[in-house]
């Protein structure tokens, strides 16, 4: 059951940050594409931003459910670096929501995000992405 959680976990792990590396591409493509062209990478970075999403979702449900079976869901059952993993997850999910929450916000209007704001949420996000892979292998590995 632990193996399994597990594997959900890194593959999970594994689509965020392939989606979060497709998304800046077609971020950065649709500014110098035409309006055809980039209403075509928005609709994809809104696809990838939604499975993103449960992916994410997932890696949280996989992520405290190993926690509790393996060490109680005490913190002191691991050290800082665990600490430390978990605190670049949740800076990692909270610019996630922020960016989900902006983006239905301008659907819900008919206007588009501001294109800065996004972009420096996926930039900050990205950066927490790679650190919490970091402290996760320095913690398990
Ligand atoms: C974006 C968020 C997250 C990422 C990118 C991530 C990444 C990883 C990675 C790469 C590993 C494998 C480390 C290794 O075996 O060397 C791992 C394992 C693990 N993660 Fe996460 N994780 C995230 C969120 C969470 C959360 C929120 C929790 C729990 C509250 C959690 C709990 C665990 C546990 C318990 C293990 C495995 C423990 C073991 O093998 O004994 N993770 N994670």
């Amino acid at each position: 059951m632990f193996d399994t959680l597990k594997i959900i976990h890194l593959l999970a792990m594994g689509l965020g940050v392939g989606f979060a590396v497709v998304k800046a591409i077609l971020g950065a493509r649709a500014r110098r594409a035409g309006e055809a062209v980039a209403e075509e990478h928005r609709a994809v970075q809104q696809i990838t931003g939604r499975i993103g999403a449960w992916s994410l979702l997932a890696i949280w449900i996989t992520g405290l459910a190993m926690y509790f079976m393996r060490y109680g869901g005490e913190l002191g059952a691991l050290d800082w670096t665990f600490h430390v993993k978990l605190l670049f997850a949740v800076i990692f999910t909270a610019l996630t929501l922020y960016a989900l929450v902006i983006s239905a916000r301008a659907r819900a209007s008919g206007t588009r995000p501001d294109a800065a704001m996004m972009r420096t949420a996926g930039m900050a996000g990205s950066v927490a992405l790679l650190l919490t892979v970091i402290f996760a292998v320095i913690a398990f590995g």
